[in-house]
């Protein structure tokens, strides 16, 4: 199993470069890069977030403040955060504090450290991508969408988004190309080969009253558990 260390996001998911994280990629780059604006994915969490809430691959947790606030202290009782990194693990956990999140530092694509059917909701906003895939594409990642299905109760929410490059349903500008392909050489992003109907057929193999759109290059989902 891959740990913190083996791979490249490690080094940009630290504290000297994750400062940049919220201004850089989600107030530039999701709306000129990426073509789904932070709005919009704020606006995913507040559809979504359930009381027994798990985030995964939590970056600096600013969207998930941003839509817990919105939804009062009543709206979530339990927060449980899962990164491969310890900096954004850290940096989010004092950021929700007032929540007292139950942090792990664990590969998303292994066994998570939760009980089975025990959540409301989970979220992998701006992960997938992110995560290898041998070649495979979403093949290679099936692994997460397993995880999710079986930590959420009957009737969760698993809801998130991701970096694609299918046409025609996924328009990437010249900027998102360029970017795609640099982040792919240094294995920032391992995308290449993501398809949101790739995705789609993941989550409907696993998930009911499967929603999938495309927003520029972003796939939004949102799916029930079993
Ligand atoms: C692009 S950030 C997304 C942050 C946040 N969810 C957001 O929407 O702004 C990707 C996050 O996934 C984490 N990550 C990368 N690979 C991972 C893996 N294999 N397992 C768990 N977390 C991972 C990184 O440490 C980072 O916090």
């Amino acid at each position: 199993m891959p740990s913190a260390g083996d791979q490249p996001t490690s080094v940009v998911y630290t504290d000297r470069w994750i400062r940049y994280y919220d201004f850089v990629v989600l107030t530039l780059s999701t709306r000129l890069v990426w073509g789904c604006p932070e709005p919009r994915l704020v606006d995913l969490y507040k559809r979504n977030l359930g009381p027994r809430h798990l985030d995964v691959g939590v970056g600096t947790g600013k969207m998930l403040d941003t839509a817990a606030r919105s939804a009062g202290r009543a709206g979530l009782d339990e927060l449980h955060l899962l990164d491969i990194n310890a900096d954004p693990l850290k940096l989010t956990g004092q950021r929700l504090r007032r929540f007292s999140p139950i942090t792990y530092q664990a590969d998303a694509l292994g066994t998570w450290p939760l009980e089975d059917n025990t959540l409301s909701s989970v979220c992998a906003s701006l992960v997938l991508h992110t995560l290898p895939d041998d070649g495979r594409g979403f093949a290679a990642k099936a692994s997460f969408f397993d995880q999710a299905a079986r930590v959420l109760v009957p009737g969760g929410r698993f809801f998130g988004s991701t970096i694609v490059s299918d046409a025609p349903f996924a328009r990437r500008n010249p900027l998102a190309r360029v970017l795609m392909s640099v982040y792919n050489r240094r294995e920032i992003f391992t995308n290449s080969r993501d398809s949101s109907k790739d995705l789609r057929a993941e989550l409907e193999a696993r998930f009911t009253n499967v929603r999938v759109r495309v927003r520029g290059c972003t796939a939004i989902w949102e799916a029930d558990a079993r």
